[in-house]
C-alpha cells in the first residue's frame, strides 16, 4: 500500500471511532453535539491520528491499539476545535473548510465558538475514560494541555494575529510556525508513545524532532497551497492569507525556495528516525507524501 492508500485504510478505523465518540444521542442540547459532530465528521485528512497510530506501532503496539486510537481521536477533536475557531470572522474569516461551509456559517458564531470549546474539553474526557493505564493518561493529558495551550498551538495563533499588523522577523515567523502547527504535530508522537508505555527518552526525542520538521514543512506547504492550490481539492478558497495580510513563508522567499525548504525539512525529519531503519518506513513515506500534498 502507498501512503494515500494506507491513510485511507487507517481512516476507516479512525472515522468509526470518531463517529461513535461524537454520536451523543443523550445530549441535553443537541445543537452543540450536532455542531461538534459536523466539523469532526467533515472529512479531514486525519494525518494526526495516523501519526499517533504509526508511532505507537513503532514502539511495539499492535495496529489500532484501542488506547492509541482513543488518544488519536482526542487530538483530532482538539485539531478540529482549532480549525473551527481559526475560521471564525474574528480570526481568518473563512467560509469553507474541507469543502463544506465552515461551522459558524451553519450554526452561527456563538454556537461555533461553543462547539470549539466543547471539543477541547471533550478531548480530555476521551483520554480520562479510555482504558489506558493511569500513567499513560497522565502523559497524554500533559502532552495535550502543554502543546495545545498558550505555550503551544494557541500561542502560535496569537503570533499569527500579531503577524497581520506587524511584519514578523524571520525568527518570530519560525517560532509562530513551530507553535501554531508544529505543536499539535509533535503531540501526535507523544500520544502514540505514551499509549505504548514508552520510557525511552531517546525515542521521544527522535520522534519529536521528526514531528517538528514535518510540522514546519506542513505549514510551508499549506502557505504554498493557499497561493497555487486547487481550491476545490484544497477544500478552502485560495488567497485567504493575502486577504488577511498574513505573514507566511512567502513573506521571506519565492514559491520555489519555499518548496525547497520544505524538501530539506522532510529529509531532516526522516534522518531523525534513521536509527530505526525499515521499522520507521511508514513515517518516512508519510513525510514524503506530505511534501507534495495537494490538499
Ligand atoms: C490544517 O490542517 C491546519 C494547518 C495546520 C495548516 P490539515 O491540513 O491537517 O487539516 P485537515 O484536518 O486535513 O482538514
Ligand atoms: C493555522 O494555520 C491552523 C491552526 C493552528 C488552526 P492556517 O490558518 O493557515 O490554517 P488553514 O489554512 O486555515 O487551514
Ligand atoms: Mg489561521
Ligand atoms: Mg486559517
Ligand atoms: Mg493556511
Amino acid at each position: 500500500m502507498n501512503t494515500a492508500e494506507k491513510l485511507k485504510y487507517y481512516n476507516e478505523t479512525v472515522n468509526e471511532r470518531l463517529d461513535s465518540l461524537l454520536s451523543r444521542p443523550d445530549a441535553d442540547f443537541p445543537v452543540i453535539t450536532d455542531a461538534m459532530a459536523y466539523s469532526v465528521k467533515n472529512g479531514g485528512k486525519r494525518i494526526r491520528p495516523y501519526l499517533t497510530l504509526i508511532t505507537s506501532e513503532l514502539c511495539g503496539l499492535e495496529r489500532f491499539d484501542e488506547n492509541a486510537l482513543d488518544f488519536a481521536c482526542a487530538l483530532e477533536c482538539i485539531h478540529t476545535y482549532s480549525l473551527i475557531h481559526d475560521d471564525l470572522p474574528c480570526m481568518d474569516n473563512d467560509d469553507l473548510r474541507r469543502g463544506k461551509p465552515t461551522n459558524h456559517k451553519v450554526f452561527g458564531e456563538a454556537v461555533a465558538t461553543l462547539a470549539g470549546d466543547a471539543l477541547l474539553t471533550y478531548a480530555f474526557e476521551i483520554v480520562a475514560r479510555s482504558n489506558a493505564s493511569d500513567k499513560a493518561k497522565v502523559k497524554a493529558t500533559a502532552a495535550l494541555s502543554e502543546l495545545a495551550g498558550y505555550k503551544g498551538m494557541v500561542g502560535g495563533q496569537v503570533m499569527d494575529l500579531i503577524g497581520e499588523t506587524k511584519r514578523l522577523d524571520r525568527r518570530e515567523y519560525e517560532k509562530m510556525n513551530a507553535l501554531k502547527t508544529g505543536c499539535l504535530l509533535r503531540c501526535t508522537a507523544r500520544l502514540g508513545l505514551a499509549a505504548a508505555g514508552c520510557e525511552d527518552a531517546d525515542m521521544y526525542a527522535r520522534c519529536d524532532e521528526y514531528c517538528s520538521c514535518i510540522g514546519w514543512a506542513f505549514q510551508i506547504r499549506d502557505d504554498i497551497l493557499d497561493v497555487i492550490g486547487d481550491s476545490e481539492e484544497f477544500g478552502k478558497p485560495l488567497g485567504s492569507d493575502e486577504k488577511n495580510g498574513k505573514t507566511t513563508v512567502l513573506s521571506y522567499m519565492s514559491l520555489d525556495e519555499a518548496q525547497e525548504l520544505a524538501a530539506k525539512l522532510t529529509e531532516k525529519a526522516k534522518a531523525a528516525l534513521s536509527v530505526y531503519g525499515e521499522k520507521a518506513s511508514d513515517l518516512y513515506d508519510l513525510a514524503d507524501f506530505l511534501l507534495n500534498r495537494r490538499k
